[in-house]
């Protein structure tokens, strides 16, 4: 009788255990909400790249297209660089358009302290 009582007990230990972990996992999850999240090119990269750096950088445009990720990842250094100049030096980025925000401009070089990943 005692060998059929085991199994029981067994499952109610274990679904308390998987209870606890699973409290344990939501609590891991919050504090991860909190930390920033990786920047990647999927996101926010290259919708940064459509919105503030299209038409011309677009594959569609005349300048180098920066919409790929290959092309946006070479090429980081030299974004990175033209986005941190004033509107009115040489090479200022985005061309006649105003300065991206100091936070923009930092998720451009945070991509790249990230690892340049792609997704
Ligand atoms: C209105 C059009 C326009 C927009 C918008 C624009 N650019 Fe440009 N970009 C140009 C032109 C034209 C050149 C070529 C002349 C030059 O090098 O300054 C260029 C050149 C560059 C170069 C040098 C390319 C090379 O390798 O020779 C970089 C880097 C660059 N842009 C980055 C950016 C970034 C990043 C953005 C968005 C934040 C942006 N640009 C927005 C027109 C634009």
């Amino acid at each position: 009788m005692k060998k059929i009582l085991v199994p029981p007990f067994t499952l109610l230990l274990g679904a308390f255990l998987s209870c606890s972990t699973a409290r344990k996992e939501q609590g891991t999850k919050t504090v991860t909400a909190v930390q920033p999240p990786i920047i990647t090119y999927e996101a926010p990269i290259k919708f940064l790249i459509i919105t503030k750096c299209g038409p011309c950088h677009l594959s569609t445009g005349e300048e180098v297209s920066y919409d790929n990720y290959t092309s946006a990842k070479e090429n980081i250094d030299g974004i990175i660089r033209r986005i941190k100049l004033q509107p009115q030096q040489h090479g200022f980025m985005p061309q006649k358009a105003p300065r991206l925000s100091d936070s923009l401009i930092h998720v451009f070089e945070q991509w790249k302290v990230d690892g340049l990943r792609e997704k």
